[in-house]
């Protein structure tokens, strides 16, 4: 077998030198597939890919696709290549590339990357992809692909759920091939981890009970526990943490559904232990449906629903995504429905009987910031990802029913989740909101960065910068100051910069250079967006990297590189999406070169607006951090009259009413504590606070004026045992705002931690 083996290596080496003239072992081997992303967490992600030859296996990573200088091989000849990485930093991108020891297959460009999960319990903005009975490998399922890679544009997806019949007609390893891995979603299985569950379809080339055949073999799911939550002990049920949401994949299909039997055993222990405040669930076939399937009448509808449903409305799942019914379906806010179709009461089932929307009826509030026992659960089926069938869409607990192809998105933002349901056309067809903990739902979640008509330094002297200017720590204090619009020879610009004094030689190239504050986690950033009025072109730096470039050549740039013609006077949208990474928390520096078309050009432009989506600057994730020697638990919560606002999410106090400050501990809380409370006036930056010395010396700057001011002492030190604590301040002189935020010291074990932060707005 040996000497087979390395006569046929070295026939195929021949080949290679032949026909590329370069290093014999580069074609040795072809990539078949993936590589694709298994089981990620916030410290741990498997890398798979398939060749044509077996091969041993190599992972590079690091933290810039040029300097992959971490990596993990496995020696074994295998043409299945599964290669876990550990020991990662959470919330983190890496680059990375797969091959072997002598060969890179893929990978070492910016779109091989992962990103690590946050810590367990952190509150993090995250993106899910839903997409269900999507294996027709056709036409559908490719443009119900296309039309969340339009909506996502530039953003990451965090996540992947495929709902089950992830390829038809008999799950088999060719069908696979052809509906996830080839002509299909290649380019989001490189950076986006992808949880499958298992449906009818796969299970004809498989099977649950002895973990064997194609979706067992392609699927690499943590049965051990590895990515947070229970050990199930099977790939066919589990479940993994990312950041404050816990999702649970049961297997419908072949695994016994009744109490008693094993996957439920499972579940109500994962249930039991899980502290993360939103818990998602999935399988395939639907608890509620009148689809294409009826989960009056059909045993495995009716089963997950009696018994998987009831256990885990008990423990306060918030949202359950099924398929197999080739249509979208979502239901109401509901609880509590065993039964039939006919037998749903709104009285009785419906917590929330509107539409989710918070333009609409208003979103689902869940009052608890955990998990707490039936206070409703959305139903969605989205099981037409890749074909539709039609059905009568009157289950009773449900709100919508379409007969359209689509997948769906899911948006965490702390303490919000909103889902939409997409069109082929990338339509928004359905959404919901929930909120929880009596955080208010927020809809708009852009933020000004730089603002149009601000101030800008400028140089307009005619003379070759060079490059030096591009850098952000360049020394621009000599330069003049103005008021944008900046330029010339427009009745709009508002501070007129020089040409020369002579009309018929101006000069080329003008600097602009202005910095701007960034109050969060570039990582807690979603999008990027820059309106720019500019005559004629322009190129912009990014603390000291060019980012865009507008009416310019290609190539290098300089003084006298003349711009293509482009008239001001609107403001043009320009998606700077992809130079989020190029963002620092803190100041950053935009650096800008607008150059003219030609030396008699009569007019010169210069403006921009920079907003970004994503988490209010207001509280920033890393003031918590902070402080947050305990990453891995989780937070204790506060609330501002009931209310946890949620990151970036306020709380609003009548002037002259009232507020209550409660802090409840989660379930590790073990007893004796002393709770500090502090509070900003302003933006909190990572400078203000807060430095915690050993126990006994909790002291924070801005802490006297709670104290003070709530007439409890001493100050920085407030009493806290037994938990949870709660105090009342009878009425509050407005309008300020401020930013309240506790930590809590258990005095037994010396552990210090934060609870989430709540902007009051007394007005
Ligand atoms: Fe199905």
């Amino acid at each position: 077998m040996t000497m087979h083996r390395v006569r046929c290596a070295a026939t195929l080496l021949i080949g290679a030198s032949v026909a590329l003239g370069t290093a014999p072992s580069a074609a040795a081997q072809t990539l078949l597939r993936g590589p694709y992303l298994q089981s990620a967490a916030d410290s741990r992600v498997t890398l798979c890919w398939r060749t044509d030859v077996a091969a041993n296996s190599r992972v590079r990573y690091g933290l810039d696709p040029t300097t992959l200088d971490s990596i993990v091989d496995d020696p074994a000849s295998v043409i299945n290549h599964v290669v876990a990485v550990t020991g990662l930093k959470p919330n983190t991108k890496y680059y990375y590339s797969i091959g072997s020891t002598t060969v890179v297959l893929a990978g070492g460009d910016a779109q091989h990357y992962f990103r690590t999960s946050p810590p367990r319990g952190r509150m993090k903005r995250g993106r899910a992809w839903v997409i269900g009975d999507s294996g027709t490998k056709d036409a559908n399922a490719r443009e119900v692909r296309d039309a969340y890679y339009q909506d996502s544009g530039k953003q990451h997806t965090d996540l992947w759920l495929m709902l089950g019949d992830n390829a038809y007609d008999n799950g088999r390893d060719d069908e696979y091939q052809a509906a996830v891995f080839s002509n299909m979603y290649e380019a989001r299985l490189i950076s986006s981890p992808l949880w499958p569950t298992y449906g009818n379809h796969d299970a004809l080339s498989a099977d649950s009970s002895t973990q064997s055949g194609v979706y067992y073999d392609i699927f690499r799911l943590p049965r051990n526990a590895e990515c947070g939550g229970v050990a199930s002990g099977t790939e066919a049920y589990y479940s993994f943490d990312w950041g404050n949401v816990h999702f649970i994949c049961l297997d419908s299909m072949e695994s016994g559904r009744l109490l008693g039997d094993p996957m439920l055993t499972w579940l109500e222990s994962d249930l039991a232990a899980n502290l993360q405040e939103w818990v998602i669930a999935f399988w395939h076939h639907p608890p509620y449906s009148k689809g294409s399937h009826d989960s009056d009448v059909e045993s495995e509808l009716v089963e997950m629903r009696q018994n998987a449903v009831d256990l885990l409305e008990e423990y306060g799942v918030d949202l359950i995504l099924a398929g197999h019914s080739h249509s979208y379906e979502r239901s109401f806010l509901i609880d509590g429905h065993r039964g039939k179709s006919a037998s749903f009461d709104p009285l009785l089932h419906g917590k929330d009987m509107g539409d989710g929307r918070i333009d609409g009826d208003g979103a689902y509030r869940k009052p608890g910031a955990g998990m707490f026992p039936h206070e409703g659960a959305v139903y969605s089926v989205c099981g037409s990802s890749g074909k539709t069938e039609n059905g009568s869409f009157n289950h009773k607990a449900m709100h919508v029913g379409l007969q359209e192809l689509g997948s769906l998105v899911l948006e965490f933002y702390g303490a919000q989740l909103d889902v939409r349901f997409l069109d082929p056309q990338a339509a928004v067809r359905d959404r919901f909101t929930l909120v929880k903990g009596g955080a208010t739902p927020v809809q708009s979640r852009s933020h000004l960065l730089l603002p149009r008509n601000s101030d800008w330094k400028f140089h307009d002297l005619g003379v070759d910068l060079k490059t030096a200017w591009r850098d952000p720590a360049y020394d621009d204090s000599a330069w003049q100051t103005g008021s944008s619009i900046l330029g010339y020879g427009e009745n709009y610009v508002t501070t007129v910069v020089s040409y020369g004094g002579d009309p018929n030689n101006k000069y080329i190239t003008t600097y602009f250079r202005r910095s701007f504050e960034l109050d969060a986690d570039p990582l807690d950033v979603s999008a990027l967006t820059l309106q720019a009025d500019y005559d004629d072109g322009f190129v912009i730096y990014l603390n000291g990297t060019e980012v865009l470039r507008k009416s310019m050549p290609s190539g290098s740039i300089s003084y006298g590189t003349l711009a293509s013609s482009h008239e001001g006077g609107k403001y043009e949208t320009i998606d700077l999406t992809s130079s989020i990474d190029r963002l620092v928390r803190g100041s950053n520096v935009l650096a800008v070169e607008v150059h003219q078309s030609n030396r008699r050009s009569s007019d010169l432009v210069w403006d921009c607006e920079l907003t970004f989506d994503g988490f209010s600057p207001w509280l920033p994730s890393a003031a918590a951090g902070n402080v947050d020697r305990q990453g891995d638990i989780p937070l204790d919560v506060l609330r501002v009259n009931g209310s946890t606002g949620g990151l970036g999410r306020s709380v609003d106090v009548a002037d002259g009413g009232a507020v209550t400050i409660d802090v409840e501990h989660p379930p590790t809380h073990s007893g004796a504590a002393r709770f500090a409370l502090f509070g900003w006036f302003e933006i909190p930056t990572n400078d203000d606070v807060v430095h915690l010395g050993p126990i006994g010396d909790l002291c924070f700057p801005i802490v006297w004026w709670v104290a003070n001011n709530f007439g409890v002492g001493p100050p920085g030190l407030l009493p806290s045992n037994p938990a949870p604590w709660s105090y009342t301040e009878p009425a509050l002189d407005g309008p300020f705002d401020f930013v309240l935020q506790g930590v809590i010291e258990e005095t037994a074990s010396g552990t210090l931690r934060t609870t989430n932060a709540v902007l009051v707005r007394v007005q």
